[in-house]
């Protein structure tokens, strides 16, 4: 089955058209990346997933539901996570505490049960706190439990954006940019981390990016955009090799195209 399908999605905002009949398919437990030009239509790709955006032709369907009807809350409950271009997180809360609030939507108990401090709450809470610790030694945060996340280094702080999508608990990780502004060796780290949620947890990670080192390395597919449409699809060597990406947005510069 398909973890996500998005079958002639237009996206229009008044007369642009941002998102311009795609369809694509990613795989459950793939990781599936979406590359292309500033302004192709990636982030607003995500953002229509999400039902941040409704599609204005088209369909998308996670885990072979249509999300025409749900809200976004709905959709992130269906296990749908993501995490932000720039990074959004709550800086004068601590690193653990970001992250459960990340958690908190997901909880397994309910509203009712939470308001009235019932002993399922407690249960559900010592849980989440269990889970939030171990993402935080994962993702090489366990030392910043408690430091303010205004305070972490840059790095560090897209790392608790990555950590607070998954602590929903999510079957599909939408990333956009992770990789933006990190060091070399914080790539190596988030490859080996995506690598590992996609093998070990079995996730679906659905990933923008433009740091090649990333899209070329850990991808299964690719899919590629301009101007909002699909120009190219296919594995990483093939999508290297097709000339129409080249000259649209690898520049036809072999150097940029390279996974090193
Ligand atoms: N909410 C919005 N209202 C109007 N236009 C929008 C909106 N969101 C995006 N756009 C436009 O849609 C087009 C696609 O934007 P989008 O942000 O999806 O591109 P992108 O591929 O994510 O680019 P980048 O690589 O720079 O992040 C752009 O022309 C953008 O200006
Ligand atoms: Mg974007």
């Amino acid at each position: 089955m398909n973890a996500l399908e998005l079958s002639g999605v237009t996206v229009r905002f008044g007369g642009l058209v941002a998102v311009n009949g795609l369809s694509f398919s990613v795989q459950d437990g793939a990781i599936h990346s979406l590359i292309g030009p500033n302004g192709a239509g990636k982030s607003t790709v995500i953002n229509t997933i999400t039902g941040l955006y409704a599609p204005t032709e088209g369909a998308v369907r996670v885990a072979g539901r249509d999300t025409a009807r749900l809200r976004p809350d709905q959709i992130a409950c269906a296990g749908v996570a993501r995490s932000f271009q720039n990074t959004e997180m709550f800086g004068e809360m601590t690193v653990i505490e970001n992250i459960l609030i990340g958690a908190h939507r997901q909880a397994r108990h309910g509203l009712f049960a939470s308001a009235l401090r019932l002993p399922s709450y407690f249960r559900g809470e010592a849980e989440m706190r269990r889970r939030a610790d171990e993402l935080l030694e994962m993702l090489g945060l366990g030392r910043d439990r408690d430091t303010l996340a205004s305070a972490l280094p840059f790095g560090k702080q897209r790392q608790l954006e990555l950590a607070r999508a998954l602590a929903s608990s999510p079957k599909l990780l939408l990333l956009d940019e992770p990789a933006a502004g990190l060091r070399s060796a914080e790539i190596d780290h988030l490859n080996r981390t995506l690598v590992r949620l996609r093998d070990e947890h079995r996730l679906t990670i659905l990933l923008v990016d433009h740091v090649m080192k990333v899209v070329m390395n850990i991808s299964d597919r690719i899919t590629v955009l301009n101007f909002g449409q699909k120009i190219a699809e296919g594995t990483p060597a093939e999508v290297r090799a097709d000339p129409e990406v080249r000259r649209a947005y690898l520049g036809d510069r072999p150097d940029r195209a390279r996974a090193s």
